[in-house]
């Protein structure tokens, strides 16, 4: 089990991240070439043939949403690069943006071309500022060889200023329009009306890093990894409990247990070297206990069977002495906080769980806790109230995963 790297620089590459000639090295130079010989709709047929789907969390398939948004009536168009990365345990994109952010600028650049948008906003997460310099100065390499510029995309940098809300998209068009990062009821949805109203694509960097892999090559080299269902590859971000925690690219398909365990990868759990848990995607995400991160594999139809999904990659090893419940009740906390308040289900609702994680009736009051969910999911605006409780529910779930002392 090796690492790949096509997202991530291959290791021995020589230029700058932020150089001209890191944009040949890549072959980042030859993919906006090609694209830009392209039509539109033969640039969207590309995308949809690779199968990418978008990594910031939803798996929406991204060619599907380009030629939605190159359909969409309007002659003003936006193309959005979502790097505000806040979901807990996510720290993919950071690494991709200082390490490669080229590849990312260039996918943003195809995708206005793809979508006919003359203006693209890159959206970081405030707490990144070194990260993004680097990403002004690889914007300013672009403009100087004309890639970006009047004549083709304007590209503008928008930093947020600490909301994990402000990574939801609608939320995300408020901000960069001024306003308080409080999300849109849907629909419509961005591809029709996003930022001013306007058709808006937006994606995530490594969705973004994907595209300009895609162009390149060529669809039968993104797929040579990965699986039928999801071809290529995807970064995972390891933390907690593991001997070589980071970023690793890894093909879709490849067994979780191996991301863990591979010394090239994980390098196996750490403290006790017993796996309690792993909690996939982040606050928004599943646990997994070591029975089910042995038996499946990082892709959508492997991870559904025990109702769970890759989200952004994050994983989160706990080894089996974390008590869960007070991991559990940090995550009530964060979520009972970073709820804008907008609508009823999900500000009560997180402060409803918070209230009955503070007073230790967690495993007790696993009914309660079961209808307050169902609730949240139904019923809230956003995808903050919409998956707040599953990460607690998919606990209750696995009962095994109770810490007693
Ligand atoms: C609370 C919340 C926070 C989010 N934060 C991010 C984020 O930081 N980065 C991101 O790419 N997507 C985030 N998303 C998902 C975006 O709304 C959107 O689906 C995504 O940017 C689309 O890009 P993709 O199709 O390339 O994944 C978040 C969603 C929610 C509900
Ligand atoms: S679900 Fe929560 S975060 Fe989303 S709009 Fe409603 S209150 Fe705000």
């Amino acid at each position: 089990m090796t690492e790949i790297r096509r997202l991530l620089p291959e290791t021995g590459i020589m230029s700058g991240p932020t150089s001209v000639e890191r944009l040949t090295e890549r072959g980042f130079e030859r993919a906006m070439a090609r694209a830009m010989l392209m039509t539109p709709s033969d640039i969207i047929a590309e995308v949809s043939q690779s199968g990418i789907k978008g990594r910031g969390g939803a798996a929406f398939p991204t060619g599907l949403k380009w030629s939605m948004v190159s359909q969409a009536p309007g002659a003003q168009k936006y193309v959005v690069m979502n790097a505000d990365e806040s979901e807990l345990g996510t720290f993919k994109d950071r690494v991709l943006l200082e390490q490669d952010p080229l590849g990312p600028l260039s996918g943003l650049v195809i995708a206005a071309h793809a979508v006919g948008a003359r203006k693209a906003f890159c959206y970081i997460r405030g707490e990144y500022r070194e990260v993004e310099q680097v990403l002004a100065a690889a914007i300013e390499t672009l403009r100087r060889v004309g890639l970006v510029g009047p004549d083709t995309v304007e590209v503008e940098i928008r930093r947020g200023a600490g909301a994990y809300i402000a990574g939801e998209e609608t939320a995300l068009f408020n901000s960069i329009e001024g306003m308080r990062p409080e999300p849109r009821v849907k629909p419509p949805f961005p591809t029709n009306k996003g930022l001013w109203g306007s058709p808006t694509l937006i994606q995530n960097v490594e969705t973004l890093a994907n595209v300009a892999v895609l162009f390149a090559h060529d669809v039968e080299w993104f797929k040579a990894y990965g699986t039928k269902d999801t071809p290529g590859t995807k970064l995972v971000a390891l933390s907690g409990h593991i001997h070589r925690p980071g970023v690793y690219e890894v093909p879709f398909g490849t067994p979780v247990a191996d991301i863990l365990n591979a010394p090239e990868l994980g390098g196996s759990v750490a403290g006790t070297g017993r796996l309690g848990a792993v909690l996939l995607g982040g606050a928004a995400g599943t646990f997994l206990n070591a029975a089910e991160v042995q038996n499946t594999l990082l892709d959508y139809p492997s991870l559904s069977k025990v109702g769970a999904s890759i989200g952004s990659g994050a994983m989160m090893v706990f080894d089996d002495t974390v008590d869960l419940t007070w991991v559990l009740t940090k995550m009530a906390r964060f979520f009972a906080e970073e709820s804008c308040g907008q609508c009823v289900p999900c500000r009560i609702g997180t402060r409803r769980i918070l209230e009955i994680a503070e007073s230790g009736n967690l495993w007790s009051r696993t009914q309660d806790l079961r209808e307050l969910g169902q609730a949240m999911r139904d019923a809230s605006i956003c995808g903050l109230g919409q998956t707040a409780p599953l990460a607690l529910l998919s606990a209750l779930d696995r009962p095994e995963l109770r810490h007693h002392d």
